[in-house]
């Protein structure tokens, strides 16, 4: 069963084509986030309109390479409206064209599906997922693919947008995740103290915009412009940012027996949280996607969910 994805909730143009939710066999996207650098974010009708532009080329160079694909899916929500339409109208007539049927996809049901992409190990629930992007913080019992129950969610920022905000107050570009990052490479996680955000409080809900805050005050206090320094902060405040993870993590597999723990989203590319969390799972196994593409925002994801979700039936 091969899928054709499209995906262009945000920046991106994306369209993959994955056979049973697992294999990729194409994957093309174009992002049209250096458009964006200066203004420090997307601005939704421009993006539209980059996204028309890329659309047929990437819908050529997908389709040149005579890969049969049975169904469609499409991301439905959540993103820019203006941008969503750009895709499904591209679906659609697709799924006319080829006589295939299409599926509406959530766009967080795709993340939950880009750990399983170019891999071959033996799925088992319940899960616990830790979707972690530049929109959302989530932190889901999952049952089954479409089924589970979210435990946490972000209260306020989320942790990407954690990352940006960070990265702006620093000087350093959009976006801040894989800039800080970098800059924290050089730097020793523990030369300032940051606090554990909700600490004490019951659930198990996030909260960044705090930690932001407390950046905002260690920043004050400093030279930033000093390059030790400056790569001091960034690796202090990336080890809190990723400690709040761990936190919840930890307070999670207490409470509930998984069979496996998944990363997944923007920040899953974080090397530092990546080794955290494997600190944090002693006794279950951890999965994040196998590649860099996989965690920001694609098609392949997209076209995983559907398979895996079994929206339809094999003809
Ligand atoms: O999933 P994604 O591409 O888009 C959304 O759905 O939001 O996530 C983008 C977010 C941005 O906030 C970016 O700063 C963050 O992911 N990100 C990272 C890294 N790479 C991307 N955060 C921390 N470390 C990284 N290496
Ligand atoms: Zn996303």
């Amino acid at each position: 069963m091969n899928i054709l994805g499209i995906e262009t909730s945000c920046d991106e143009t994306a369209i993959s084509i994955v056979q049973d939710g697992r294999t990729v066999l194409y994957n093309g996207l174009r992002s049209s986030m250096k458009e964006f650098l200066e203004a420090g974010g997307v601005i939704p009708e421009q993006a539209a309109r980059k996204q028309l532009e890329y659309m047929p080329v990437l819908l050529k160079e997908a389709l040149e390479t005579d890969i049969h694909f049975d169904a469609i899916a499409v991301t439905e929500s959540p993103g820019l409206q203006s941008s969503l339409l750009v895709g499904r109208t591209t679906a659609h007539t697709l799924g006319v064209v080829h006589n295939v049927p299409v599926f509406l996809i959530n766009h967080t049901q795709g993340h939950l599906a880009s750990v399983f992409l170019d891999t071959d190990f033996t799925i088992e629930f319940p899960v616990l997922t830790l979707s972690l992007s530049g929109g959302h913080t989530e932190l889901w019992l999952r049952t089954g693919h479409s089924e589970g129950t979210l435990l946490g969610t972000t209260q306020d920022d989320a942790i990407g947008e954690a990352f940006d905000k960070g990265a702006n107050l620093l000087g350093l570009p959009y976006p801040g995740g894989p800039a800080i990052a970098h800059c924290a490479q050089n730097g020793n996680p523990l030369a300032y103290q940051f606090p554990l955000p909700l600490q004490g409080k019951p659930g198990l809900h996030f909260s960044y915009s705090g930690l932001k805050t407390a950046l905002r005050n260690v920043i004050a206090t400093l030279n930033v412009q000093n390059e030790q320094i400056k790569a001091d902060v960034c690796a202090s405040y990336e080890h809190a940012l990723c400690n709040h993870i761990t936190d919840r993590l930890h307070k999670a597999l207490k409470q509930h027996s998984v069979a496996q723990v998944h990363l997944v989203g923007g920040v899953a590319a974080n090397k530092h949280l990546r080794l955290q969390v494997q600190q944090t799972c002693t006794n279950v196994p951890v999965y994040w996607p196998t590649k860099l593409e996989y965690c920001t925002d694609n098609a392949a994801m997209i076209a995983g969910a559907a398979y895996f979700n079994k929206q339809f039936t094999v003809p």
